[in-house]
This record gives structure tokens, sequence and C-alpha cells, in this order.
């Protein structure tokens, strides 16, 4: 039995053939368009995106056909970028518009027009009024784009997340869904019930019978059409939200479990069980998860906008290296940054600060100054907000972390790794396979479908770990860098 896992992120779709044990038998990877139609907005096609998903698909499953495995897909699980929003026609399922995409800060004007709303948003979603979440950007639409919302009103353009589109298209159109982990993340949902929120749709207006149905993370969701899909007629059993998916992946299933990934953005979990933890100091309350006929499971999270972001920008904007992976090669040829601080605010601030209106800053330049010590302050600063969001973690949280799970793609980078040790003080550990967004999925999936019996079975099949140790530093440069973040944060405003 062999479990198709997509992971549809935020700059491309990576799905993974697993096998029962846990192993990853053959890949495909297909980057999609960004589109930056003017500063501080991020869309997505969502029709490139479903390509994208169709072809990192076949690419894996005829990887495996071509070294003559016995390809047996026996269950489809999906995770997502989360947060963005996908409006599309309930028919045809072509887009209505374009996806607004987590990053894009358009709604900013929303969020200050609702602030008085603030508490009670935080209260009942555990979240901030800030453009990163979904619902924000669909009151940006209805303002904006009043045809397509009139087609929403009318019923005949569906709401979601880029789960449910890509459920849609999976099922041929038959289902129009979305986990708890996904809703939790749309400031729609009531958090308490895991149920949408009248209050809250009124708030943002948007109507209720437009958003998808709520389904578990894993169990029966819905079948594969072959005529849509590869020909696959096989069930949909596991579904989640990127982040959650990955503590689901570092089998992060006890009260107290943590990860950090390190993706587009960061973001790190800690599972929270049964219990919703109190959101102070710009963390944020969100659901990890539900497993068919289970109580739903909460986590705490710490969110930083701009992490493998930074690096993409030192290869596409200012051109400094040829491939995201040069990026170490070039920071370690110097021993530091030599005094440079790079504040990564490219898109607002979200933990601890959440302000939308923050932007990003290199400061300390000299004429020593290199490309070289760029790109070290670049990692320095992705792992000055991972500290930022520890010390949330257990300072007004109260959560003691003794160590740092870490995956993503930026976790490849070793030396990001012993940076972050360093700057934390604490062991910061990796797992052989750091795809585990995409592992996360595979294993909903395959204990939806029955391929795993129970969560134990599940976390036999982890593998190898890499431990980076902290080494002493003289001076961790945090003082500084809490300064630089206070300058750009005075300069946005
Ligand atoms: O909340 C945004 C997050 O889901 C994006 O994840 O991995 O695409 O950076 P990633």
């Amino acid at each position: 039995m062999t479990v198709l896992s997509i992971d549809a992120g935020t700059t491309g779709v990576t799905c993974l053939l697993v096998s029962e044990d846990g192993r990853v038998l053959a890949r495909g990877q297909r980057e999609f368009p960004q589109h930056f139609p003017a500063p501080g907005l991020v869309e997505h096609d969502p029709d490139e995106i479903w390509a994208a998903v169709l072809a990192a698909s076949s690419d894996a499953i005829d990887a495996a056909s071509s070294r003559g495995d016995r390809v047996n897909v026996s269950c489809v699980g999906l995770t997502n970028q989360r947060e963005t929003v996908v409006l599309w026609d309930r028919e045809t399922l072509r887009p209505a518009t374009r996806a607004i995409v987590w990053q894009d800060r358009r709604s900013a004007g929303e969020c200050d027009r609702l602030r008085e709303h603030e508490p009670r948003v935080r209260e009942l979603t555990g979240l901030p009024l800030d453009p990163y979440f979904s619902a924000t950007k669909l009151a940006w639409l209805s303002a904006n784009l009043p045809e397509v919302w009139a087609g929403v009103r009318a019923g005949r353009v569906a709401v979601g997340t880029v789960d449910s589109y890509l459920l849609a298209r999976l099922t041929g159109g038959r289902l129009h869904a979305t986990d708890s982990s996904n809703a939790s993340r749309t400031l729609l949902l009531d958090l308490a019930s895991a149920r949408w929120s009248g209050e809250l749709a009124d708030l943002f207006g948007v109507p209720v019978e437009a958003l998808p149905e709520i389904v578990p993370s894993s169990g029966n969701i819905g079948r594969t059409d072959p005529e849509h899909f590869l020909g696959l007629d096989v069930p949909v059993s596991g579904v989640a939200g990127d982040q959650q998916a990955a503590l689901f992946g570092q089998a992060g299933f006890a009260p107290g479990a943590m990860k950090c990934t390190y993706g587009t953005g960061s973001f790190l979990l800690v599972n929270t069980g049964d219990r919703i933890a109190p959101a102070g100091a710009g963390l944020l309350s969100t659901v990890a998860w539900q497993l068919e006929e289970q109580p739903v499971q909460y986590a705490l999270e710490g969110s930083v906008f701009v992490t493998g972001a930074a690096v993409q920008w030192l290869r596409d904007g200012l051109k400094l290296i040829e491939r995201s992976s040069d990026s170490e090669r070039l920071a370690a040829s110097v021993p530091d940054s030599d005094g440079l601080i790079f504040v990564p605010a490219l898109t607002g601030i979200g933990t601890p600060h959440w302000d939308p209106h923050a932007r990003g800053a290199i400061l300390g330049i000299t004429r020593g100054t290199t490309d070289a010590h760029l790109a070290r302050a670049v990692l320095d600063g992705i792992a000055y907000q991972i500290r930022d969001v520890v010390e949330a973690v257990t300072g007004t949280a109260g959560i003691p972390i003794a160590r740092l799970a870490v995956d993503g793609g930026a976790a490849a980078n070793d030396l990001l790794c012993q940076i972050q040790a360093d700057l934390l003080g604490r062991p910061v550990v990796r797992p052989e396979t750091t795809e585990t967004t995409a592992m996360g999925a595979a294993f909903l999936a395959g204990l939806g479908a029955g391929v795993w019996k129970n969560l134990d079975e599940v976390a036999e099949t982890g593998d190898g770990r890499r431990v980076f140790s902290p080494r002493p530093l003289p001076d961790d440069g945090y003082r500084r860098w809490l300064d630089a973040v206070d300058a750009v944060r005075r300069f946005g405003s």
C-alpha cells in the first residue's frame, strides 16, 4: 500500500509516494509563478497551483514506475499553504479571480476599520486582527470586486482556502470542504466549538453558505475522481494546514511536543492537547488537527512571515546567488556578519509584534560590508526571529523548551541550524527527512485509510536525526537585534 501525499506550499508543490514502513519511494516537485501586481500584494493563479499538483503527482508516480516499483496508490493526503483565499466557480471549478496569498498586505485597511472588534475576534478565534488571515482578505474582495462577490452571494462561486479548492479539484467538484486546522486560520472559526461563527461571518460580511463544510483532518473525507485526477479512484483520507501537518510529521502527538518549520516563512507550533492555551505575547491559539471521532487537538503557534523568502530575495531580488542553497556557502565564507543586522520584515512582522506596517531593513553597513556579510546577516535575521518566538513561548506562555525540532526546506542549511542553536543556547534537532510537512499529510491519510492502525504505528516509522549543539557566544547580538526591530517599526508607522 502506498500513500500519495501532496504538499501544496507557497512557492511550489511537493508530492511524495510513501510506503507502509514510512519510506519515501519517489517524489515530484514543481514550482508555480508568484504574482506581485504592486508593492505589498502577492497573488497566485489557482489554475497554476492545480497544474503543479497534477504535474508533481504524475512525476512522483512516473519516477517510481520507471524504477520498476509497482505503484499501488491506496489513498491521498493533502496539506497546503494556509490562510490564502481562493474563489472558484462551483460548476466549472475555474477560479473566479486570483488567489490572495497569506503574505499579501492589502487588507490592512479592513483591519484598521474593524480594530474596535479585535478583543472579541481574539476571544473567539485565538488570532489577532491582521491582513495575514483569510477573512480580512474576503472583506477586501467583497468591497473591491463586487462582480465576483455577487457570484458568491448568488451561490455560484465557492469560497475557500487552498485545501478546499484542491479538494474540489481532486474530487471533480463533489466536495466543498476544509479541515478544522485550515478553518482555524480564517478568523471565521469559533475555536472552542470548531464550527463556523455566524457572528464573525457577519462582522467580515461573508455568507456562511459560501464557506466549505468542516471535515476531520484524517478519516473518510472524499474520493478522487479518476476523470479529473490521473485516473485514480481512491480515498482522500488526510487534510491539514502545512504547519500542523509538519507537527504531525514530526510525530508531535503529545501535549508539549513542538517543532519549527523553515519554509517561505517559519512557524513554531507547540501541541497543547485538547486544551486551548491562552494566546499571549503575539502567539496564536490554533487547531492542530482532528482525527475522525476524536476531540479536536490544539496548538500554540508563533508565526514568522519571511525566512526562506528572504533567501529567495537574495536570489531573485538582488541576484546575489544563483540557487537558494548557495546562501550557505556564501554566508559561511565569513566568520560573522561584522555587525550587519538584517530585519526580514519584508511583509510586515508577525509574532510577537503583529505589525503589518513594518518594513525590512539592513543596518550597520560599512565600507567593508560584502555580499557574504549580507548573506550571513540574512541567516542571522531568520534565527533571531525564531529566538523572539522562543522567548514568547518560554517567557509569557511559560512552556519550557529543552531543544528545538526543526524541518522544512531551509532546515537543510547546516549553517542556519548551527546559528539557530547558538542563538537559542539550546540543541537543534533535525530529522533525516526534512519534508515532514508532506510526511504529516501522508501519516494523516494513511491513518484515515487504515495503512497504519494507530499513532504508535505512525511514530515507529520515524528515521534518524542530527543534533546541532549550541556553542557559547561572547555576545549573541540579541540586544542589537531588538533595537533594530524597534527602529523598523518606528520607520513603518
Ligand atoms: O501560514 C502560512 C504557511 O502555511 C505557509 O507555509 O511552508 O508555504 O511557507 P510555507
